[in-house]
């Protein structure tokens, strides 16, 4: 099986490789990536890219038909990953985020391609109040991102695109390993800032609710999509994949870490604007449907996992929010430097 992954340079593309060559045993991995990130490593070598046994540089909006030759599945992570970076880069999030996923998923339709996973978010639900979202509650998608995000669910059911079976997985707030770690996402934030600087900075009331995957877990669903007998439930077909036990505020976040790491600060800031996204998750579906796969370990083992990783990292000494593992420093940095464009293109 032929498995291409477009965004694989990521946060989550090293983990996906080794879980897909490690579950699949006939598989033939194809990673596409601009290379956004490629210097972004948190251990000393990029073991997960290894895994990949073709690396494609190239712009997830220039794909052609060729890059898809003889592809059975496309597993479609490449995109402008969060919130802040669509704030300041909106169009380019329109364009990379909504039309190109379109446009690959129409190329896909033309080719040896029989199924398109989309990584979809569950911060398509935007203001969602207390009580736990399913698949079919209506959306309120706040930001360009979470709307680039429901825009592409949108448009597969509005649109029939033939020949193709199209999974999307909406996926609560990542955490855990990667050798491409982000410190842009709630909890590895929470854990490196309690591990270097004994400090937790909540940078809202903590009231919001933010369910959590660990990283290895949203590989683990990718897998079960790419197993998943479509049968009689209908393509494009949209999930929430997490577990309920994981849905949590930001502040029980910060409390989890705090309890293993017990001389930690945390502070609220309690004249923060509020944060509207808030949004509490039924997995109740995916439990039903990926038994085999659905989260079954703790935060717990998933906080100790980044405190043994965390440890070594050199951050600086101010802080890691000016670090390059959070997205947003390293783009701009980037672009400061000449080497990319307001469309996030390499100059
Ligand atoms: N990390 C999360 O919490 C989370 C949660 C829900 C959904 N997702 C989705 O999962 C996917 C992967 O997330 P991630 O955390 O690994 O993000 P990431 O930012 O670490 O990785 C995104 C990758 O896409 C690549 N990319 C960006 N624009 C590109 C372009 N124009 N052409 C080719 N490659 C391009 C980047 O170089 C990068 O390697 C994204 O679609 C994201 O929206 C992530």
């Amino acid at each position: 099986m032929r498995i291409l992954v477009t965004g694989n340079l990521g946060y989550i593309g090293p983990i996906l490789g080794k879980s897909l060559k490690n579950y699949f045993n006939d598989s033939y991995l194809i990673g596409l990536d601009s290379g956004l990130f490629l210097p972004c490593l948190s251990s000393s070598e990029r073991i997960g890219d290894t895994f990949y046994d073709k690396q494609i540089f190239k712009d997830v909006r220039d794909i052609n038909i060729s890059d898809l030759k003889d592809v059975d599945v496309i597993v479609s992570l490449a995109a402008v990953s969060n919130d802040p970076i669509g704030k300041d880069f909106e169009s380019a999030t329109n364009d990379i985020n909504f039309i190109s996923t379109i446009n690959l998923a129409k190329l896909a339709s033309q080719s040896s391609v029989s199924k398109f996973i989309f990584a979809s978010s569950c911060s398509v639900y935007g203001k969602a109040g207390n009580k736990p979202k399913i698949e079919s509650d209506p959306k309120d998608p706040l930001t360009a991102y979470a709307k680039s995000k429901i825009g592409v669910e949108e448009f597969f059911k509005e649109n029939k695109i033939e020949n193709l079976k199209i999974i999307c997985l909406r996926f609560p707030t990542a955490c855990g390993l990667s050798d491409r770690l982000r410190l842009d996402l709630v909890l590895n934030d929470f854990v490196t800032s309690a591990v270097h600087y004994k400090k937790i900075s909540i940078l809202s009331d903590g009231s919001p609710w933010r369910p959590l995957i660990d990283v290895k877990d949203m590989s683990k669903a990718i897998i079960w999509a790419t197993k998943y007998d479509h049968g009689q439930i209908n393509s494009p077909f949209s999930i929430n994949v997490g577990c309920n036990e994981w849905n949590y505020q930001v502040k029980e976040i910060a409390a989890k870490v705090k309890n293993l790491l017990p001389n930690t600060n945390i502070e609220i800031n309690k004249n923060a604007a509020q944060d509207l996204r808030s949004y509490r998750v039924d997995f109740s579906l995916y439990k039903k449907l990926a038994e085999e796969f659905y989260p079954k370990n703790s935060i717990e083992d998933t906080i100790e996992q980044i405190i043994n990783h965390v440890s070594d990292l050199k951050l600086p000494i101010n802080g890691f929010r000016d670090s390059n593992f959070i997205r947003l420093n390293h783009i701009k940095n980037l672009k400061r430097k000449g080497l990319i464009n307001n469309n996030l293109r390499w100059i």
